[in-house]
């Protein structure tokens, strides 16, 4: 059976960011996330299993996959095959709709869209909760594309009795909100999220940031729950800021910023303090800055951030709803 699913990218205000081994010696993150799914930013993938097939072949936007990403595609299969006790390969194709070429991750969307619809390509149950264990394969941030709006990621607890966890705090009716992705570059990061959680228990400061997340992450949901841009804005600004002091107190040191991203947060709080205008940075594990603002306000201070030392383009992504099955496949 074939089997087409859509899924948006998502930008997470409270970040995960490092690892442990489990006792089957899995990768688990060290700490909750959570995150807003967006809109805009999606991927489309369709997936076929076939009796002929000699092993999973995938494209991305019409081109053969990179072998590092067809490598975690067949992590993902081959879990799924393990799931519906089947052996056969898989055909995919991927497209991704972001109106930029690169510049911003398309592995959330990517790999959720691809849990949800080989799922269904295999004949398994396609409940989104059951998936987590699936698309984390991919990329542990994709689970949180599989629901909409704002999504809380729950690792399994330390001694292994309570799985890995996925609750929507609020769907995107809730709260509308934008997400100005202000690019910078977009040239692929040398150090790899994968590689760089890797590194986060080298840091002395990463204790300090996980001590304090259950308050900061209690803070935020309620902030969510009550549409209250101010607090959130201060909670997400003050989390990317302590995850990449983790990064950059690594051994090695991680260092995602080039100078723009420096000149680009500047401008954002001179935005706040002198404009009043309501922005708010975060940024993930490269150089670009998301801007979290009101649908109101997005086009001002979209149109104040491109005149900031460095800015290439700006992606204007709202809060999007989760991953969700499509009637017309790719192939
Ligand atoms: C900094 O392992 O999900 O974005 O597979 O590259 O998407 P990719 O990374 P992943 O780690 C995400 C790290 C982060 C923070 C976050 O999204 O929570």
């Amino acid at each position: 059976m074939k089997a087409t699913a859509n899924a948006g990218s998502n930008i997470a205000f409270v970040k995960y960011w490092g690892v442990r081994k489990d006792r089957r010696h899995r990768l688990v993150p060290l700490n909750p996330s959570l995150s807003m799914t967006l809109d805009v930013a999606r991927t489309t993938t369709t997936v076929e299993f076939l009796a002929g097939l000699r092993q999973d072949s995938c494209t991305i936007n019409d081109r053969p996959a990179p072998p590092d990403a067809l490598e975690r595609v067949r992590r993902v299969l081959d879990r799924i095959r393990a799931l519906a006790h089947r052996k056969d390969f898989a055909r995919i194709a991927s497209a991704n709709h972001f109106p930029t070429s690169a510049g911003i991750a398309s592995s959330a969307s990517g790999f959720a869209a691809l849990a949800l619809a080989a799922s269904r390509a295999a004949g398994l149950g396609e409940k989104q909760h059951n998936l987590v264990s699936v698309a984390v394969l991919g990329s542990g941030s994709a689970c949180r594309s599989l629901y909409g709006g704002y999504v809380l990621w729950s690792p399994p607890d330390a001694g292994g009795r309570r799985p890995s966890r996925l609750r929507q705090v609020a769907c995107e009716d809730h709260w509308q909100l934008v997400d100005l992705v202000v690019i910078l570059t977009r040239e692929r990061k040398a150090v790899s999220s994968e590689q760089g959680h890797l590194l986060a228990t080298s840091s002395p400061l990463l204790k300090g940031r996980l001590a304090s997340l259950n308050r900061l992450l209690a803070k935020v949901k309620r902030a969510i729950l009550h549409r209250d841009l101010p607090t959130l804005g201060k909670c997400l600004e003050a989390d990317a800021l302590c995850m990449h002091a983790v990064m950059m107190t690594s051994r090695p040191p991680l260092l995602y910023w080039e100078p723009a991203t420096l000149a680009v947060l500047k401008t954002v709080q001179k935005l706040r303090v002198k404009r009043g205008l309501p922005c708010y940075f975060t940024i993930d594990a490269g150089p670009n800055i998301h801007v979290i603002t009101t649908p109101d306000r997005a086009t001002g201070v979209g149109r104040a951030l491109k005149k900031a030392e460095g800015v290439r383009e700006i992606l204007r992504c709202p809060t999007g709803r989760g991953a969700f099955f499509v009637e017309e496949p790719l192939f």
